[in-house]
């Protein structure tokens, strides 16, 4: 599990970790994760590799992108984790793309699903299918910035501090019960390409325990 406090103090810009829940326990049994992707996946293999690890007690079965050349999938295929396209083009409506999800979520019987880099509004079908344990994540500190381009706005902002959000899902975008943030600085001279790599290698650290905090909720419900 990833260290609830961090960065390299070698390198001054590395990022500081805030876990302000602490650890969560182990889950009884390792969970079965989903993961939704549209984009580079690096947050996918950050959860494959915890899992495979033993940094996370889970095994991630499944991938679904919507874009069907994206590098999440070359990701699954070269880390054997059975992959799909769902391409939302094919789909009559939001709804109609959940449905199909959900179907396929269900028969890998799917204890918790992650949208990692997931470019798609969720329609209340997935939301209420997979009601806490549908998990997000963000590259800002939520409240602030919900919605796309958070890091470039951040940066327009002009903000000092921003870094990264892990939440459980609701309809209302980008708005869910936050589990866990990463707080990362934000330097003047910044732009997006030094900011991006600052705040995703810490999404890549609370993502991880977002998942573990969910799977033990699951287990914890009557
Ligand atoms: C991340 O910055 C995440 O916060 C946002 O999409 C990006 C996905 O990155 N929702 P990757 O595809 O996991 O590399």
């Amino acid at each position: 599990m990833p260290a609830a406090t961090g960065g390299d103090p070698a390198s001054p810009r590395t990022g500081v970790l805030v876990v302000p829940h602490g650890v969560p326990p182990e889950c009884p049994r390792p969970l079965r994760l989903g993961v939704l992707a549209s984009g580079q996946g690096s947050n996918f293999e950050a959860l494959v590799q915890c899992s495979r690890h033993g940094a996370l007690r889970a095994e991630v079965v499944g991938l679904v992108v919507n874009t069907p050349h994206c590098k999440a999938l070359a990701r699954a295929e070269r880390l054997g984790v059975a992959a799909t396209v769902m391409d939302h083009h094919h789909y009559s409506s939001r709804k109609a793309l959940d449905h199909a999800l959900v179907e396929h979520f269900r028969d890998l019987q799917v204890d918790v699903l992650v949208m990692a880099g997931w470019m798609r509004i969720v329609s209340p079908v997935l939301c209420q299918a997979y009601d806490q344990r549908l998990v997000n994540i963000h590259p800002s500190l939520l409240p602030a910035f919900r919605g796309l381009n958070a890091m470039e706005r951040a940066l327009a902002a002009g903000v000092c501090i921003t870094g990264c959000t892990a939440h459980l899902v609701v309809p209302e975008v980008d708005a869910g019960p936050i589990l866990v943030q990463a707080a990362v600085p934000a330097y003047p001279d910044d732009t997006l390409a030094t900011l991006a790599p600052r705040i995703h290698a810490q999404e890549h650290r609370i993502l991880p325990v977002a998942v573990a905090m969910a799977g033990q909720r699951l287990f914890e419900r009557p």
